[in-house]
């Protein structure tokens, strides 16, 4: 090991680094921002799409972020200095410290709402006197000017807190312990949520496509950012956690651990939120506030809601809390090693940016919401930004560098997967599979595609 890398710190162990890239996947994208989305781009054919997206796209990202993060040793931005000095490569890594702090500016407002809500339930829960009130609490809430600041605030808090002391045996520890709670509850809640009356409309919602809505090109790249944003891909999270890594592990299978376990995820949370949709008779194209909205009226109905309510909201915090420090981790790591500052400086620094950055996004939804981009607020606009633009396209440059800037033999061997059908397979993948299904995806949501395709018949 070189100098600069003597005191980097490594994963506890194997189980360690799984589970913190793990906690860095499950967050509020498998809940809050997958039922959302599933339901705006009407269930089934979507997510379809996006699991053709993490199996022929996302999984082989992954085992590339994985394998180039352990062979450099260095950040998002070091790694391809190291690797590939002088060459072009390096704006993957810029794109990915710009995407750090633009998802995290608008997960942390996300994520401040889920901590008032178990703080809510902590102290009794919400007085509705019937469902609907929900809606009506809930866009009360977000739309005001200083409440949710003060809780985004709190979050943030946190997650620099973590950051700065840079413990991350406590959230090796941590996650080990609550992310399988989180994983039993969705699972207990989705099968009471089952038996609410909403079941046969949820599971023909959710696995019955309807043919017709792929001829939305939007549908594309929704699945794309989705598979991008739930798998913590294309910015060098992934990247930077497995610098931490030593060269024992073995990394193909960790890549498929964390690529199944968060899309389970997922789908069990979407048999959580959608049969109550139905249940409740609310829209499932209703956006962002799906989950807010929706489980309340669940937690109402059911025994011990209140306690089911904070635990539910609590371990959401906390999976939210996972994901955002590895955020805030890729930022952090670049400027540490980039201008010398401290762990402590640099928490401090580029968390209270990213912090003021996210305020824009929390009153662009009340006393902001005149401000619309292609109608979209503030806070849709910066998803929209980072998930659909610079993720994809980070990742896209990421699996063309290691398709085609290494040597082959060189990137099988540092892969683990050695000179196999498996290993060719990916590389096969890197090189053409996903580059042009990326390209292909863009284009089409661009309409260019279509006029394309036109020419020719
Ligand atoms: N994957 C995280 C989630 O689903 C969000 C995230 C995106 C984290 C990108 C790191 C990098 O909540």
């Amino acid at each position: 090991m070189d100098q600069l890398n003597s005191n980097r710190e490594q994963w506890n162990s194997r189980l360690g680094f799984i589970l913190a890239a793990m906690g860095s996947a499950v967050g509020l994208g498998n809940i809050w921002r997958f039922s959302y989305v599933t339901g705006e781009n009407g269930g089934a054919a979507f997510l379809l799409v996006y699991l053709l997206c993490i199996i022929a796209i996302g999984i082989p990202i992954i085992m590339a972020e994985f394998t180039i993060g352990r062979k450099a040793q260095s950040d998002a931005v070091g790694s391809f200095e190291k690797l590939a000095p002088g060459k072009p490569w390096i704006v993957a890594g810029f794109m990915g410290v710009a995407s750090a702090f633009i998802i995290l500016s608008f997960y942390g407002v996300v994520a401040g709402w889920t901590v008032k809500y178990f703080f809510s339930y902590l102290t009794g829960g919400f007085a509705v006197e019937n469902d609907a009130q929900y809606g009506d609490v809930f866009v009360g809430f977000i739309t005001s000017t200083y409440e949710p600041l003060l809780w985004q605030f709190l979050f943030m808090a946190l997650t620099i807190g973590i950051v700065f002391m840079g413990v991350k045996k406590g959230i090796e520890a941590s996650n080990k312990i609550l992310m399988p709670l989180l994983a039993i509850l969705v699972i207990i809640l989705a099968g009471y949520s089952l038996t609410l009356g909403g079941a046969s409309e949820a599971l023909s919602f959710l696995f019955s496509p309807d043919w017709s809505k792929l001829a939305d090109p939007n549908v594309y790249l929704a699945a794309l950012g989705q598979a991008f944003f739930s798998l913590s891909l294309g910015m060098g999270a992934l990247i930077t956690y497995g610098s931490y890594l030593s060269n024992k592990e073995k990394l193909p299978g960790a890549a498929l651990g964390v690529a199944t376990l968060d899309t389970g995820f997922a789908i069990i949370s979407g048999l959580m939120i959608f049969p109550a949709v139905f249940a409740f008779g609310i829209n499932p194209g209703d956006g962002p506030g799906l989950v807010f909205v929706t489980l309340p009226g669940i937690f109402d109905s059911i025994a011990f809601g209140t306690l089911f309510g904070f635990a539910f909201f609590f371990l959401l915090a906390a999976a939210a809390l996972s994901s955002a420090i590895s955020l805030l981790e890729v930022a952090v790591a670049y400027f540490i090693r980039k201008f010398s500052w401290s762990r402590q400086k640099a928490s401090l620094i580029v968390g209270g940016v990213i912090f003021l950055l996210g305020v824009p996004s929390s009153l662009g939804i009340g006393p902001l919401s005149d401000i619309t981009f292609f109608g979209k607020d503030i806070l849709d606009s910066m998803d929209f930004i980072a998930s659909n633009i610079l993720l994809p396209l980070g990742g896209l440059i990421i699996a063309l560098f290691m398709g085609w800037g290494w040597k082959k033999s060189d990137a099988l061997a540092d892969s683990d997967f050695g000179d196999t059908a498996l290993g060719n397979a990916w590389i096969f993948t890197l090189r053409y599979v996903a580059p042009v299904a990326i390209f292909l995806i863009f284009l089409a949501s661009t309409g260019l595609l279509k006029l394309i395709l036109g020419l020719f018949s």
